[in-house]
């Protein structure tokens, strides 16, 4: 499928799962992607096969000159963004019996940190696009709290408190705010649990549905409904309730 106005897309976390789905989505849609990941390779093969449609920026995130290399990047081959979606992350687990808050650190940084310095090096460059629009990948966790998600839950709480406020600061200037909340999508992020996944989306489902919403600049992007829906209602019930569904949740 062609499109009429392609955008000049920036997405990060394009080296696997739902970011290199998505990519697929937005390039057979004839946007042009610049592409961020530590890992090359699949980026590489993904600028091969969608022949000057793909820049390749590779990055560690979490470092801010690299970051804003990316950007400096995009600025001299493109000028501007008209989307930048932020989608890199990752995921540890709790052990309370072994609490550590350095984990923490690690999963903030990547989660949290490393998408506010992405924020700080898309602005300027979103400010010189068309219908600019800023998107991250938050997660359903965000809805009800899951057992050993704190770290993981907690970073993307904070990224939605972030995106929420934000979106009141940039209305003004017409820049808007997506936040994507996915529920399971099997990635090799989640191949990795080892408890039951209910509504688990294939990546490339995942990655439909994105891709069919997100160019209307909707407040949210939130999938399996029926899975978010459910969760929504698990947090209206007493606390004490919550708990002792939560609780039964612990693998
Ligand atoms: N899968 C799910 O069920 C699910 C549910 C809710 C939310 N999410 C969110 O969706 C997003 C994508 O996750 P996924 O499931 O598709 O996981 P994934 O397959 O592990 O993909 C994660 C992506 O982030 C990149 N990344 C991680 N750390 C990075 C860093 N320091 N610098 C640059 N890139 C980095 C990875 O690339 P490199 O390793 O090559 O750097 C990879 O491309 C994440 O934000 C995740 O929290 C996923």
């Amino acid at each position: 499928m062609t499109q009429q106005h392609p955008k000049k897309i920036w997405l990060t976390g394009a080296s696997s799962g739902i970011g290199h789905a998505l990519a697929q989505e937005l390039l057979k849609q004839g946007h042009r992607l610049a592409l961020t990941a530590r890992k090359a390779a699949p980026l590489t093969l993904l600028a091969q096969a969608y022949p000057n449609q793909v820049l390749v920026v590779t990055a560690d995130l979490t470092v801010f000159e690299q970051v804003h290399a990316v950007a400096q990047r995009i600025e001299q081959e493109w000028g501007g963004l008209d989307m930048a979606i932020l989608n890199a992350g990752t995921c540890e687990y709790i052990d309370a019996a072994h609490f550590e808050a350095a984990m923490l650190e690690r999963v903030m940084r990547t989660n949290f940190i490393a998408t506010a310095y992405c924020i700080e090096a898309a602005l300027p460059l979103l400010r010189q696009g068309s219908k600019p629009q800023l998107v991250a990948t938050s997660s359903s966790a965000t809805y009800f709290p899951l057992p050993r998600a704190g770290a993981y839950g907690a970073s993307k709480a904070a990224m939605d408190y972030l995106l929420a406020s934000l979106r009141l600061d940039l209305m003004r200037e017409d820049i808007a705010v997506t936040t994507i909340h996915p529920g399971f999508v099997d990635t090799p992020l989640t191949r990795r649990n080892d408890f039951a996944m209910p509504m688990r989306w294939s990546s490339e489902r995942a990655a439909q549905y994105i891709a069919k919403r997100i160019h209307k600049r909707p407040f949210e992007i939130n999938f399996p409904r029926i899975f978010v829906g459910f969760l929504k209602l698990l947090a209206c019930l007493p606390l004490r309730l919550q708990t002792a569904i939560g609780s039964r949740m612990n693998p």
